[in-house]
């Protein structure tokens, strides 16, 4: 019984190869700070799993390049970002994919970030979506479903 308990516990802290380890918080899908589209349709029009996780890796890459915001990636674990925000939009857009990352309020907690940061990241966004062919529409779909977030991002 002891066994399994440990087992457990440990399976669920375990860090995944090339990430920092981070302090103990509950997985929830409900963490992602957003609920997922219905149907199948946002998904195709970023081409499923492939197109998400494709899209992201460029988003993420605009972000570390894009000088007003760079600052403040540094020395922040990047290889779980990056995962953590391909779970994030697979399962926003339906992908079929859990969230595992800790909340939005609890991830930008004490990073300082302001108003016109938001705004750098949502052109950096959408430099990506239009690089991966994403409608327009679409994009402004996906964009708005994140607006709310900006909330929990951005310290007052
Ligand atoms: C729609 C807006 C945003 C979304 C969906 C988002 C999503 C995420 C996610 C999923 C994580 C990882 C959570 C975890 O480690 O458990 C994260 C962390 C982070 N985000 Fe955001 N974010 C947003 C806005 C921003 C903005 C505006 C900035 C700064 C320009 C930013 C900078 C960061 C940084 C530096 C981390 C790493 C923090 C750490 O490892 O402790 N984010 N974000």
């Amino acid at each position: 019984m002891m066994i399994v308990f440990f087992t457990v516990a440990f399976a669920a802290q375990a860090v995944p190869p090339g990430e920092e380890p981070v302090e103990p918080y509950t997985q929830s899908d409900a963490n992602a700070g957003a609920t997922p589209f219905r149907g199948a349709g946002m998904l195709r029009a970023f081409h499923g799993r492939t197109g998400i996780n494709r899209m992201t890796d460029d988003f993420v890459d605009r972000l570390l390049a894009d000088k007003r915001i760079t600052d403040i990636f540094k020395s922040q674990d990047i290889v779980r970002l990056r995962r953590l925000l391909k779970e994030q939009f697979c399962y926003i857009l339906n992908g079929g994919c859990a969230y595992t990352g800790r909340t939005m309020k609890a991830s930008h907690n004490n990073l300082g970030i302001q108003e016109a940061d938001m705004g750098a990241l949502v052109e950096d966004l959408q430099a990506a979506m239009r690089k991966e062919k994403i409608g327009f529409f679409e994009q402004n779909r996906f964009l708005a479903k994140l607006a709310p977030i900006k909330r929990e991002a951005v310290q007052r």
